[in-house]
């Protein structure tokens, strides 16, 4: 995005602040869309979980997309932005038979990850078809935190066990229409994605009824320039012959279902932030900012890097800087980083703050969360306020212990 537009916003809106590009994320949908053209039935169901902001959710449903929700307030989120029910799919890891039933109530696809609640589930509503979340033991996912189908991960149902599965549903006469697999985050490697497709493939063939196989997501985006990114065009064509070979096997046309939430809104995400205070010390000098990891907790939570840019200074001369947070706790953004010499007062400029960024943010410290802007076709619109002690008060009852 413009370095100027960017540095408008900061100043008519204030730091921190969140900046969208929702022109990019409408290309990288279109870009999904063309990597799997050769597909006869092909669903996008957009990741809430990523970043929930309802004008965000509302511009994926204008592009077309459905939507993947992990709790019931997502799919609330995602009725309230005008998604109808049957474009949206619950799948929650852990969550209670309730707050299945209420997802139900709702009229939205449920995912089940586990066979203690297919069982009852399937007891209770042999009706209702589900889809199935199967752990293919498949290790993939740029760091253990977001690796999430290997054998020791707490999702899915292990694909060793399908005659269970097979079993429940023959004793309850539940209907399974689709089948599911989400092996992590920040894949890079295609064969990773192939060979687990293949288990799932496999998996697949012992259902009867099915309408659609859910691929999941996790595919990697570039995080500076010249990094590497998934070839989701190379996927398309590979993923799509192989798909098409299974339908004709199986006898019908199933639908093939994506949900990415990073490959949509990862480098469409910029968050603007003031710096406070220059401090040298013995060791490095620090770039102490008017953030924490309260606002984006990615490199503290996981390591992940967000390229710095100092939008004040764009194209200066470069120095050494550690970027952090005021929280007080270790809150450390980047340490020992190339950037454009920055000044107290100088705005800099988070990149692929789009994934997990605002979705992430608290109010450790009793600090406000940043506002949102999206920016769309030229126009700039304020998509989230500022908080004020309001908020932070809203829902808190002061007792009167006299
Ligand atoms: C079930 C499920 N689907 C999709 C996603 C989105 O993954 P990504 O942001 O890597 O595309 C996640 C992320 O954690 C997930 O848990």
């Amino acid at each position: 995005m413009d370095t100027n537009l960017l540095l408008n916003i900061a100043q008519q809106h204030g730091c921190p602040v969140y900046v969208y590009d929702g022109n990019k994320i409408e290309s990288q949908f279109q870009r999904l869309q063309d990597a799997f053209k050769g597909v006869k039935k092909l669903k996008i169901n957009y990741a809430a979980k990523a970043l929930t902001n309802i004008s965000v959710l509302k511009l994926l449903k204008k592009k077309g997309s459905g939507l993947d929700t992990v709790s019931i307030q997502e799919v609330l989120l995602g009725l309230e932005a005008g998604f109808a029910p049957e474009d949206i799919m619950f799948t929650p890891n852990g969550v209670s038979l309730e707050e299945i039933e209420e997802a139900v109530k709702l009229g939205v696809h449920i995912n089940i990850d586990n066979l203690s609640i297919l069982e009852q589930f399937g007891t209770k509503h042999p009706n209702i078809p589900v889809c199935i979340r199967i752990n293919p033991h498949v290790m993939a996912g740029g760091n253990s935190n977001i690796s999430v189908g290997h054998i020791d991960s707490k999702f899915g149902i292990s694909v060793h066990q399908a005659p269970h599965i097979l079993r429940i549903i023959e004793n309850t006469k539940m209907k399974v229409n689709g089948i599911h697999m989400h092996t992590g985050s920040d894949i890079l490697d295609i064969e990773v994605f192939l060979y687990a497709s293949e288990i799932l493939f496999e998996t697949a063939k012992q259902f009867k009824n099915l309408e659609f196989i859910d691929f999941g997501s996790g595919f990697k985006v570039p995080y500076k320039e010249g990094d590497l990114e998934t070839d989701v065009e190379e996927l398309g064509e590979k993923l799509t012959v192989r798909f098409n070979q299974f339908c004709k096997e199986y006898g019908k046309n199933l639908t093939l279902v994506f949900e990415p939430g990073k490959f949509l809104v990862s480098q469409a995400g910029f968050f603007l932030a003031k710096v406070n205070v220059v401090k040298q010390t013995t060791s490095t000098v620090f770039a102490g900012i008017d953030s924490g990891f309260n606002h984006l907790i990615r490199p503290m939570f996981y390591n992940s890097y967000h390229h710095i840019t100092n939008i004040s200074n764009y194209g200066g001369k470069e120095r050494f800087y550690s970027v952090v947070g005021y929280i007080c706790e270790t809150d450390t953004f980047a340490s020992n980083r190339k950037i454009a010499e920055i000044s107290e007062g100088d705005i800099l400029c988070f990149h692929n703050a789009g994934a997990y960024c605002f979705s992430m943010t608290s109010n450790y410290n009793s600090r406000f969360k940043p506002a949102e802007v999206l920016v769309y076709n030229d126009k700039i619109h304020l998509i989230r306020k500022h908080e004020t002690i309001k908020d932070l008060l809203h829902n808190q009852v002061m007792v009167d212990l006299d």
